[in-house]
């Protein structure tokens, strides 16, 4: 048997209804405060999480599913010099702006006009296969179909008069010269190119989480343009983790940025603290209690110097007696000590310094105003010294939300402020906010089960014999009036319609009979009292819906 990939799992129903529950509770909150979608890939380039996140942090160094996607054949650099080349020799002019294109374009076959000869459709890879055949043709059967040349009368004449013939063109040395090709009509030139026609290999990840990619797509998109960005995703995440309850290797986050440049009050503490009130808001809604937010301010890289310095000065002694990962860290990014889990290694890192020590004035004001806001709006937090989150971007506020119910892995969500994070992916000054809730440890920790939220069907239409027919016709009628219809079949005795609209736990169920259809009235019976009442069909919506 083929099982689900360790750490990986299927959600299915009745669970997935709370899954449903949790994710429109978080979009209407979310349009509370004025938060817009944002969906980037599921992967990205390596580079993006190097980094963004930081080559040091646990989830880089360690967790992240990084793969190659080898050599790709460039068709863009073989036509470029192909074309480049023949219109040196004066063979060819290309065609451009024509409807046609936007038909090849996805086959990746260009059209060219030959001069003086006939045109003709080209397609480069780098090998003459039976694909590339098949294309070919279709895309001449296709521009001479009279639905192409009705749709085109712009082209239509032209391709009439001309005998179009096919190419596919392949960089010397790899060509697959096979006989059929020729006697299919499809001429195969091996062409030696200059310009090299593989790209290099890529480093791809699958995404350990969004915000480098949210980031990413800032700079990439120009978001500043559009002043302050409140944007959020729901999806999945991966990280190779050692899986356990509550941390799995696929998991899903429900996250939120708010990024933008200085101007558009991006860096303001009154930024910070609607994040944290949203998060209070957000958990209250869906019933969850006894969550704690934890709180701290890990300062600017300037503030970060100075501790830096006390921080190694204060592992220097000790350091020895740590764990491997301590020792390096210790070295290359002190700051990072402070995420180790070794048992043994935690009576030292009690000892050392605190970066709340070494924040400069600035840093402190922005913190203090935070808090402020949260006690005037009532969102209590507790002070977490320690707490100084994985990953390598964050600035000045950090946090993390508890709860208690979940065991070991008992942070429900983290996020903070990262204002350095857009330059250092080569954007402009963007400083943000952002969190993400792990999805899977919020859904265990909602009070509310599956049988809370999940709507079961209204009613179960049982079809007599030979009545599919008019049980499908009534279903589609209920369905349309917003009752919830689950539809037997006519080859079940009545026994079996019963037990089966019981198991799918439906309120009613409904009989369709040649009576009923002659008479346009159901016999409609409450399954949980037994009562049972003769119904108009135009009346049967309402009666349901009850
Ligand atoms: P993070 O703390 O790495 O932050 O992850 C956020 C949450 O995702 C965690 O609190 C946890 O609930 C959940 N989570 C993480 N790893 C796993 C796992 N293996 N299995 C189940 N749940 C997990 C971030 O990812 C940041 N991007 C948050 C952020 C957004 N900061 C600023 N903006």
């Amino acid at each position: 048997m083929i099982k689900a990939v360790r750490g990986t799992r299927d959600l299915l129903p009745p669970e997935t209804g709370l899954w449903n529950f949790v994710e429109s509770a978080v979009r209407d909150v979310f349009r509370a405060y004025n938060f817009q979608e944002i969906r980037t890939p599921i992967f990205e380039s390596t580079e993006l999480f190097a980094r963004g996140v930081g080559e040091e942090t646990d989830v880089v160094s360690k967790e992240m599913f990084t793969w190659s996607d080898g050599e790709r054949f460039d068709e863009e650099a073989l036509a470029t010099e192909w074309i480049a080349r023949g219109v040196e020799e004066k063979r060819f002019s290309v065609e451009s702006a024509t409807p046609l294109n936007s038909y090849l374009n996805p086959l990746r076959i260009r059209f060219i006009n030959r001069i003086p000869d006939s045109p003709e459709f080209v397609c480069f890879r780098p090998k003459a296969t039976l694909e590339a055949v098949e294309l070919l043709l279709k895309a001449r059967s296709d521009v001479k179909s009279p639905e192409f040349l009705l749709r085109y009368p712009q082209d239509a004449d032209y391709f009439r008069r001309f005998e179009i013939s096919l190419r596919i063109v392949v960089p010397s040395g790899t060509a697959d010269s096979a006989s059929w090709i020729d006697t299919r009509g499809v001429e195969v030139e091996q062409f030696q190119n200059r310009t090299p026609v593989f790209k290099s290999s890529q480093s791809l990840t699958l995404r350990p989480e969004n915000t480098a990619g949210v980031v990413r797509a800032y700079i990439e998109h120009n978001l500043e343009k559009r002043g302050l960005n409140k944007l959020y995703y729901i999806g999945p995440q991966f990280r190779r983790e050692r899986p356990q309850k509550g941390r799995y290797r696929q998991f899903y986050q429900i996250g939120a940025e708010v990024i933008g440049p200085p101007s558009a009050g991006s860096e303001s503490p009154a930024r910070d603290a609607e994040v944290l009130e949203m998060l209070a808001t957000l958990l209250d809604r869906l019933g969850i209690q006894g969550w704690k937010l934890e709180l701290n301010s890990v300062g600017t890289p300037g503030d970060r110097v100075q501790f830096n310095q006390a921080l190694r000065a204060a592992l220097e002694p000790m350091v020895g007696q740590m764990c491997d990962d301590c020792q390096r860290r210790a070295v290359t990014n002190p700051l990072r000590v402070f995420d180790c889990k070794v048992p043994a290694d935690q009576p030292i890192i009690e000892t050392l310094p605190r970066i709340t020590q070494f924040l400069g004035e600035d840093s402190r004001k922005h913190f203090e105003a935070v808090q402020d806001i949260l006690k005037r709006v009532g969102v209590e937090f507790q002070m977490n010294d320690r707490l100084v989150r994985g990953l390598d971007y964050y600035t000045r506020t950090a946090f993390e939300f508890t709860h208690g119910a979940l065991g070991a892995q008992n942070a429900i969500l983290g996020g903070g402020r990262y204002d350095g994070l857009s330059e250092a992916l080569g954007g402009p000054a963007a400083p943000g906010i952002g969190f993400a809730i792990g999805e899977d440890r919020l859904v265990m920790s909602l009070r509310a089960t599956a049988e809370d939220v999940l709507r079961k069907p209204d009613v179960f239409v049982a079809p007599m014999a030979g009545m599919n027919g008019e049980a499908a016709r009534l279903a589609r009628e209920l369905r349309r009036q917003q009752v919830a219809v689950e539809l037997g079949d006519d080859t079940f005795r009545l026994k079996k319609s019963f037990e089966a609209a019981t198991k799918a736990g439906a309120k009613y169920i409904l009989i369709v009979g040649e009576n009923e259809v002659k008479a346009d009235a159901f016999a409609v019976k409450n399954l949980a009292t037994g009562d049972q009442v003769s119904v108009p069909r135009g009346e049967l919506a309402a009666r349901i819906r009850g």
